[in-house]
C-alpha cells in the first residue's frame, strides 16, 4: 500500500489497495489511521458491487440507514446521489458536513463512483483540523465556550423543487442537536472546527442575528484555498471522508451529463470539546 499526500492540509490517494477482497487488519488500521489524520482518503481503479461495497463498510463501523435519500435498488445500506441529464440541482452542492443535525454525527461516508461526466462533477474538501489550528489564540479561546444548533429541518424537512424524486420522508426531519463549535476529534485527538453553513443554526443561547457574523466569518475563514483539496472523479473512485475533521462540496457544473454515485455512512460517537 502508498500512500501520497493530496494537498499539504487535508487528503490522501492511497494505491495498491483491491477494497473488493476484506482487508487484513494491517491495512484496516492504516486506513483508519490516515483517515483520522488527513480527513478523506481516495481510491481509484476499484471494481465493487454494492455488496463488497457493503462489506468495505462493515469493516469500519456499524452502517447508518440514510432516511432521507432514496437507496440503491434492494440496498438500503447504499443511499444514490445522482443527478440525471435532464436535472439541474445536484446533491450536496453547498459546504457542509453531513449529518450535523444528528445528536450523534456519522462518522463519515465511503462515496463511490459508478459513472463520471466527462468533465467536472469535481468534489472538494476541507480540514476542519486546518481550519482550527489557523485561528488566532483570541478566537480559540472564545470558541472553545460555545456550542452550536444544527438542523436538518431547513434542508430536508421541506419539499425543495426539482429534488422531489431524490428526497423523502420529510416528516422525520424533525430532530436538531448541539455540538461543541470546537470539537476534539475521537480518534486523532486533534481540535477541529465543528459547524457548517449546510446545517448549523446558530451558537446556543444567542440569537440568530448575533450568530450571524460570527459564523459568516468562520465559514469564509474555513474554506481558505490552503485547507482545501479538489478532487477530480473517475469511474471507479471512491473517497472516504471523515465528517468530524471536513467539510465537503459537490461542484455542479455537468449539465446535461448523468453523474451516478453510490454512498454508503458509518456511525459515529457523541462529540465532545
Ligand atoms: C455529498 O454531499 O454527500 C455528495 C458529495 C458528492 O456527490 O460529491
Amino acid at each position: 500500500m502508498a500512500i501520497r499526500w493530496t494537498a499539504p492540509s487535508v487528503g490522501a490517494e492511497i494505491s495498491g489497495v483491491d477494497l473488493s477482497r476484506p482487508l487484513d487488519a494491517a491495512a484496516r488500521e492504516t486506513i483508519r489511521h490516515t483517515l483520522a489524520e488527513r480527513g478523506v482518503v481516495f481510491f481509484h481503479g476499484q471494481t465493487l458491487t454494492p455488496e463488497q461495497h457493503i462489506a468495505l463498510a462493515r469493516q469500519f463501523g456499524e452502517i447508518n440507514i440514510n432516511r432521507f435519500f432514496s437507496h440503491a435498488e434492494g440496498h438500503p445500506e447504499i443511499a444514490l446521489v445522482v443527478k440525471e441529464p435532464h436535472q439541474t440541482k445536484n446533491i450536496g452542492g453547498g459546504w457542509h458536513t453531513d449529518h450535523s443535525y444528528d445528536r450523534v454525527p456519522a462518522m463519515g461516508s465511503m462515496l463511490y463512483a459508478r459513472e463520471t461526466p466527462p468533465t467536472g462533477g469535481d468534489t472538494l474538501f476541507a480540514s476542519m483540523y486546518a481550519a482550527y489550528d489557523a485561528l488566532s489564540d483570541g478566537l480559540k479561546r472564545t470558541l472553545a465556550g460555545l456550542r452550536a444548533v444544527h438542523s436538518s429541518r431547513h434542508v430536508f424537512g421541506v419539499k425543495r423543487e426539482g429534488m422531489e424524486d431524490r428526497f423523502h420522508n420529510q416528516d422525520l426531519a424533525t430532530q436538531d442537536a448541539v455540538h461543541p463549535v470546537v470539537i476534539t476529534h475521537p480518534d486523532s485527538g486533534r481540535k477541529a472546527l465543528y459547524v457548517n453553513p449546510g446545517f448549523t443554526l446558530r451558537f446556543e443561547g444567542w440569537t440568530d442575528e448575533e450568530s450571524r457574523s460570527l459564523l459568516s466569518y468562520l465559514y469564509q475563514h474555513a474554506v481558505r484555498p490552503e485547507f482545501a483539496y479538489r478532487f477530480a472523479w473517475q469511474s471507479g473512485s471512491l473517497a472516504f471522508w471523515d465528517n468530524r475533521a471536513t467539510w465537503h462540496y459537490a461542484v455542479n457544473d455537468y449539465h446535461g451529463e448523468r453523474r451516478l454515485m453510490h454512498r454508503i455512512t458509518l456511525e459515529g460517537v457523541p462529540l465532545a470539546a
